[in-house]
C-alpha cells in the first residue's frame, strides 16, 4: 500500500501535488505512518519528544542510526529521511563521513542537514558524492542555543531577502528538497516560488509545496503547550491515560486476565 517515492518523483511533485511529510522514530508507527506519507522524517525531534529533553542538541549518529533502522523495518519502500544531528556535518569531510554511515548502515535514501547558503558548500559535497540531501531553512532548532530562543522568520525585508538566497544556494548545491520552518506565510510561499525544488512547511503556511508535523504533536501525544502551527489530529495522550488508567482499575479490582485472557 505504501507509496513508493523517489527523489524524482517527489521532486516532480512541485507545482502539482503537495507533499505529505512526517516524523517517524520507531517500526510500530512507521508502519502506520507510511501508507499515507510521501516522506517519513526520522527528525532529531526524537531527543525532545522521545528523549526527555528540552532541545535536539544531544542527539548523536548512533541514535539517529538506530531509529532510522526501525523505521526502515517498519515501512519497507517508504522514503526514509534521516535527520543529521548536531554537529555532526561541522565539516564537509566530517558529514560526507557521517552521511556515508547513513547509507551503509541503514536503508534511508537521504538525510536532512539545517542551514542556508552557509551550508552550500557542505551539500554540494555530500551530493557530489552520491547523496540525497533535503535542506531545511528559516528557523533552525539546532541553532536555538546560540540565537537564545526560537524566532520566527520572515519578519523584514532583509529577511525576506536572505530567506530567497539561502534557498536558491540550496538548490544550487543539489538538494531534492526542502523544509522551510516558522517563517510568516507570504514570505515562506514567494520563497516557494523563487525555486524548482519543492518546498515542504512547518509553521510556514499554505503556499508551500507540503507539510511535516513532529507526529506526537500531531496526534496530541505532547500535552503541555501547544505552538500555533501545530493542529491536532488525534487526543492521544487523553486515550493513552484514559487505557492505562483502566488497566491499572481491572488489575487492582483482579478483574483482568479473566477466563478469556488465561490459559
Ligand atoms: O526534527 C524534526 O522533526 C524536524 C522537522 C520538524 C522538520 O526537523
Ligand atoms: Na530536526
Amino acid at each position: 500500500k505504501t507509496t513508493k517515492h523517489t527523489i524524482l518523483s517527489i521532486k516532480k511533485k512541485k507545482n502539482n501535488a503537495p507533499i505529505v511529510m512526517i516524523t517517524a522514530y520507531d517500526a510500530l508507527f512507521a508502519s502506520l505512518f507510511a501508507p499515507h506519507a510521501d516522506i517519513l522524517l526520522v527528525g532529531d525531534s526524537l531527543q525532545m519528544s522521545f528523549g526527555g529533553q528540552s532541545d535536539t542538541l544531544g542527539a548523536t549518529m548512533d541514535i539517529m542510526l538506530y531509529h532510522t533502522k526501525a523505521v526502515c523495518q517498519g515501512a519497507p519502500g517508504a522514503l526514509v529521511v534521516l535527520d543529521m544531528p548536531f554537529g555532526s556535518y561541522a565539516t564537509p569531510e566530517i558529514g560526507l563521513a557521517n552521511a556515508m554511515r547513513v547509507y551503509q548502515e541503514s536503508a534511508a535514501t537521504a538525510v536532512k542537514i539545517e542551514g542556508g547558503k552557509e551550508r552550500a558548500a557542505l551539500i554540494s559535497h555530500l551530493t557530489c558524492n552520491g547523496i540525497a540531501v533535503m535542506g531545511h531553512i528559516g528557523l533552525l532548532p539546532q541553532n536555538v542555543r546560540a540565537e537564545g530562543g526560537y524566532k520566527v522568520k520572515g519578519k523584514d525585508a532583509d529577511q525576506e531577502a536572505a530567506l530567497i538566497q539561502d534557498a536558491k544556494a540550496l538548490e544550487k548545491a543539489g538538494v531534492f528538497c526542502m523544509v522551510i520552518e516558522g517563517v510568516v506565510s507570504e514570505v515562506a510561499t514567494k520563497v516557494a516560488q523563487s525555486v524548482n525544488v519543492p518546498l515542504i512547511g512547518i509553521g510556514a503556511g499554505n503556499g508551500v509545496d507540503g507539510q511535516v508535523l513532529v507526529w506526537s504533536d500531531a496526534f496530541g501525544f505532547f500535552n503541555e503547550f501547544k505552538p500555533k502551527f501545530v493542529k491536532r489530529y488525534l487526543e492521544g495522550a487523553t486515550l493513552i491515560e484514559e487505557a492505562m488508567a483502566t488497566y491499572a482499575k481491572e488489575v487492582t479490582a483482579r478483574q483482568f486476565p479473566d477466563a478469556t485472557t488465561s490459559y
